[in-house]
C-alpha cells in the first residue's frame, strides 16, 4: 500500500500513540529540532526554501494540527506512520506575518515527529504557470498528482492574477482533496470574503469545511526584524 492511501483513524492512532511512545516520543511536547540526524528531515531540507529549512510549527493551533496528524499516521512497515486522511489548514495573515513560516515549520515538526511523509508544496501563483497547457506538457498529470500527494503546501492562495481557468483548476484541485480528506495547509492574504470572491463560491465552502483557520496578527515580521537589525547596527556603532 502506498503513503497516499487514506487511512481511517481510531485503534490505529492508539496503536501509533503507542509506538512513538515506547520509542520515548512525547505526543505531546513542544516540536524541537532532533539532536540525533532524521534521514527523512534530511532529505526534506534540499526542498524547503533556505529561509524556511528552520521554521518550527511555535503557533498553537498549528502545533496542534501537527499533533493531531502524527497521532492519526498509520504504522508503516518499518513502524514509521504514514500520513491518513485528517483534517487541513488554511493559515490567514497580512504580509509578513508568518504564514508561509508555519506551512514549512509543520512539514519540518512532522518529520521530526517521525511522520512518513510525500508531501509538495507550490504557491498559487505557481501552480497556475505550471498547469498552464502547453505543448509538450502534461499538466493533467500534474494535476492528478498534486491532487494525490499526501500532503500539499498551497501558498498564497487568493494572491494570483484569476480568471475562469484559475477558478476551474482550483476548484478541481481542492475538490479532489475535499473528497479524499487529504491534509492540506493553504495560506492566504485574504479575508473569507475576498477568498470567496477571488477563488469562487465553491472552493470557499469546501475550504470552510475541510480547513481549520488559523489567524496570524501582528506586524509585519520582516519590518520588525529589519528595525532590529538597524537598532543592533546603531548600537555597536
Ligand atoms: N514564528 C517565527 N519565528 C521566527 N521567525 C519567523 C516566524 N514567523 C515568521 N518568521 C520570519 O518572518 C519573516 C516573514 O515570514 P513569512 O515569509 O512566513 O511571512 P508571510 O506571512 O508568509 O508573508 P507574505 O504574506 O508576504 O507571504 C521570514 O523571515 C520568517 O522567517
Ligand atoms: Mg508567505
Amino acid at each position: 500500500m502506498r503513503d497516499h492511501d487514506a487511512q481511517p483513524v481510531g485503534g490505529i492512532a492508539r496503536r501509533l500513540a503507542h509506538i512513538l511512545t515506547s520509542r520515548g516520543i512525547d505526543l505531546n511536547a513542544k516540536v524541537t529540532d532532533p539532536v540525533e540526524p532524521i534521514p527523512a528531515l534530511q532529505a526534506a531540507q534540499a526542498r524547503i526554501p533556505a529561509r524556511y529549512r528552520a521554521a518550527v510549527a511555535d503557533h498553537p493551533a498549528v502545533a496542534a494540527w501537527v499533533r493531531e496528524v502524527a497521532q492519526a499516521g498509520r504504522p508503516g512497515p518499518k513502524g514509521a506512520p504514514g500520513l491518513a486522511e485528517g483534517r487541513s489548514l488554511l493559515i490567514v495573515g497580512t504580509t509578513g506575518t508568518g504564514k508561509t513560516y508555519q506551512a514549512y515549520g509543520a512539514v519540518r515538526s512532522l518529520l521530526i515527529a517521525g511522520v512518513r511523509l510525500r508531501w509538495k508544496a507550490t504557491t498559487a501563483a505557481d501552480l497556475y504557470a505550471e498547469l498552464r497547457p502547453r505543448p509538450g506538457h502534461d499538466g493533467e498529470r500534474e494535476l492528478m498528482d498534486l491532487a494525490r500527494c499526501p500532503l500539499l503546501i498551497i501558498d498564497d492562495l487568493g494572491a494570483a492574477k484569476n480568471s475562469e481557468w484559475t477558478e476551474e483548476i482550483t476548484m478541481r484541485l481542492i475538490n479532489r482533496r475535499y473528497n479524499a480528506m487529504l491534509p492540506t495547509l493553504i495560506t492566504t492574504n485574504l479575508g473569507m470574503a475576498d477568498l470567496r470572491a477571488h477563488i469562487g463560491d465553491r472552493v470557499a465552502s469546501r475550504l470552510t469545511e475541510m480547513t481549520d483557520k488559523v489567524i496570524l496578527d501582528g506586524p509585519d515580521r520582516r519590518r520588525t526584524l529589519a528595525a532590529e537589525r538597524r537598532n543592533t547596527a546603531a548600537a555597536s556603532a
